[in-house]
């Protein structure tokens, strides 16, 4: 069930069954050689709408452009400041939850978002903390990235071992190559496995430490078919853990 696609109406009558909501957040950046620019936002989404129909859940829009200031070294890439971000998910919250929205359970598709969305959540339970009038509903935010589950990390280990790496991983490429077959790309990589590390600041230095843009990965190594299998492993870990997450006493 997705927001973009409800009437107003609907919306009124889903609120007196449930208060939760799926907010999917990505990026819109590099992801290597193979990747698809769009990588974190469409698989943050396609997570999203899965779980979502498991869960009989409303699904919000996706923000699909998030904080990768680190990538714009590389052409195609955007990236919002920090400080916008954090607007941006703040006034998201706060429209839902104007509506009588409480529950906001965000499915992250880019690591470099973490930070700036926790920052963004802390200021959401400052306004109710500090006691600001008019601000006294009790919501409550959770961030999930998609590839941190427990079952995923296994998982992805068992099938790329050191070649996951860190940025343009195999089990992303290959997740969004499940979800959409136009993103396919087949080409050889050098070095089969990319630099690791991560520790780095600006776009120009990490372009001089990640030529092509990858992170210790080898996204060769993905597949269709091993993205199906990561994408059934992630929408099981995160439907049990959304449900347990709506489910809690406020
Ligand atoms: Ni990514």
């Amino acid at each position: 069930m997705l927001l973009q696609l409800s009437t107003w109406p609907e919306v009124e009558a889903y609120l007196r069954r449930s208060t939760a909501i799926i907010l999917p957040i990505g990026s819109t950046e590099q992801h290597g050689p193979n990747g698809v620019i769009g990588i974190d936002a469409l698989a943050a989404d396609g997570i999203s709408r899965a779980v979502g129909e498991r869960t009989d859940t409303l699904v919000g829009p996706t923000i699909a452009v998030g904080m990768a200031q680190h990538h714009m070294g590389f052409a195609g890439s955007m990236t919002l400041r920090p400080s916008t971000l954090m607007a941006v998910v703040r006034d998201s919250v706060v429209s839902l939850a104007k509506h009588g929205f409480t529950r906001f359970y965000f499915i992250n598709g880019h690591g470099g978002n973490t930070a700036t969305v926790t920052a963004a959540f802390s200021e959401i339970y400052a306004e109710t903390s500090l006691g600001t009038p008019g601000n006294a509903t009790p919501i409550r935010c959770r961030l999930r990235n998609w590839w941190t589950t427990p079952a995923i990390g296994q998982l992805s280990r068992e099938l790329f071992g050191h070649a996951e790496g860190h940025h343009a991983t195999p089990s992303e490429v290959a997740l969004t190559q499940y979800l959409h077959p136009e993103a396919v790309r087949t080409l050889t990589m050098t070095p089969a496995v990319a630099p690791m590390g991560d520790d780095f600041a600006d776009a120009a230095d990490f372009r001089r430490q990640f030529p092509d843009g990858r992170i210790g990965s080898n996204p060769g190594l993905a597949t269709p078919e091993l993205g199906k299998r990561i994408f059934e492993v992630t929408v099981n870990d995160l439907s049990r853990d959304f449900e347990r997450f709506a489910a809690a006493a406020a």
